[in-house]
């Protein structure tokens, strides 16, 4: 075999290596400095491409690729949501992504993405709550105790200290899971025979149901005033999970209204309905929260630049560690316009 040039590797991360990182940097670190690496990319939003992301509504869910970028790296993300999908032992949202330079367009990280996405949701969310939930928050509840529900937790408590959760799921075992999982880190939870319950004196409600449909997880009633509202499973036309009466009582803040307005809880109300962007908040050009009785609701959807964030904070993080891979992946011909020479030299008995 004739060995690669140095040009046809491209880091890879896998899953393996990517959990042996979190546990070496310790899961709460990872996700503190994933979310200054969010907040960061958020202060300097006019520098990124944006685009609604790409989504192909295929039976039983969505495919979706996610591409953005800034004057010298390019990301993307190919995602799945499929909320049918863990009944037959497969995840509902499963990730891989890359990162190129602008400047030749070769890649130069190859990453797992659904550890990954869900570390980057949960640093989102809580970045987002450190600027919008209650002062002095203690306590909250998690609708939906699936695949991302201990990730939210444990972002929520190194970013806002939060420690009292609230668990509910139509699905005891997983409540009963997630439950276990968070005793296990040190929270103080309450597992809860509904949604209603769930919500009683919690300050900051995290719903994270999957499901493909107008679902109702918060009624109207059971949101009270000063409450931050983590909305993160509503994230596709025809998917949302709040009673469109508790948006019209709240502030709603966005990642990417032009994807928002498509994706989010939003997509119920009327195209104009004011929303704020949260990188306006994160740089201190609008207020976020402005007193202790408004309703804040971040109707998350997911957006490009988190990401792109991701894989930006995981390229430098993995530099000069074993926790990298070099995948041979590009096919890179001695002569850049011989790529037929190089593979007639690779025939079999050409001694090559
Ligand atoms: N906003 C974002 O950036 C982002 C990122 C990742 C995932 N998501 C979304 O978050 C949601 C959760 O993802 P996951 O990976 O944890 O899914 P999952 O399938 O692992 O878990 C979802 C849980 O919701 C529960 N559930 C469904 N309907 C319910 C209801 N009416 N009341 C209470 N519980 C209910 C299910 O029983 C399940 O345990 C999905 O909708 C996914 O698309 C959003």
């Amino acid at each position: 075999m004739i060995p690669a040039s140095p040009l046809a590797y491209v880091p890879f991360v896998s899953v393996q290596n990517m959990m042996g990182l979190v546990h070496q940097t310790g899961i709460e670190t990872f996700l503190t400095e994933l979310a200054d690496h969010i907040e960061e990319d958020f202060k300097r939003w006019p520098e990124f491409d944006k685009v609604p992301r790409v989504a192909s509504h295929v039976p039983g869910g969505v495919i979706e690729l996610m591409p953005t970028a800034d004057q010298a790296l390019y990301g993307f993300k190919y995602v799945n949501g499929h909320p049918r999908n863990t009944r037959t032992g497969h995840q509902t949202v499963t990730a891989f992504g890359v990162l190129s330079e602008v400047s030749t367009g070769y890649p130069v990280l190859l990453s797992e993405m659904t550890l990954l996405t869900a570390l980057r949701t949960a640093a989102t969310s809580a970045l987002v709550g450190r600027y919008l939930a209650p002062a002095g928050a203690q306590v909250m509840a998690m609708i939906g105790n699936g695949a991302q529900c201990e990730f939210q937790a444990m972002a929520f408590r190194a970013i806002c200290g939060i420690n009292r959760l609230r668990l509910y799921d139509l699905d005891a075992t997983a409540t009963e899971k997630a439950t276990r999982n968070l005793r296990a880190q040190g929270f103080d939870v309450t597992p809860c025979q509904s949604a209603e319950a769930a919500v009683e004196g919690a300050h900051i409600i995290t719903t994270c149901t999957a499901d493909k449909q107008y679902a109702t997880i918060l009624t109207d009633n059971m949101v009270g005033a000063g409450v931050h509202i983590n909305a993160i499973g509503g994230d596709c036309p025809g998917k949302t999970e709040l009673h469109r009466d508790i948006l019209l009582r709240s502030d709603i803040f966005v990642e990417y209204p032009e994807q928002t307005r498509i994706e989010g809880e939003i997509q119920v109300l009327a195209p104009d309905h004011p929303v704020t962007e949260l990188w306006q908040v994160m740089r201190g050009e609008v207020q976020g929260r402005r007193h202790d009785k408004q309703i804040t609701l971040f109707d998350s959807v997911g957006f490009a630049t988190e990401d792109f964030s991701a894989l930006r904070y995981l390229r430098a993080k993995v530099a000069g560690t074993g926790f990298v891979q070099a995948l041979d992946l590009l096919a890179d011909p001695d002569d850049p316009r011989d790529l037929f020479g190089m593979l007639a030299r690779a025939a079999p008995g050409t001694g090559a």
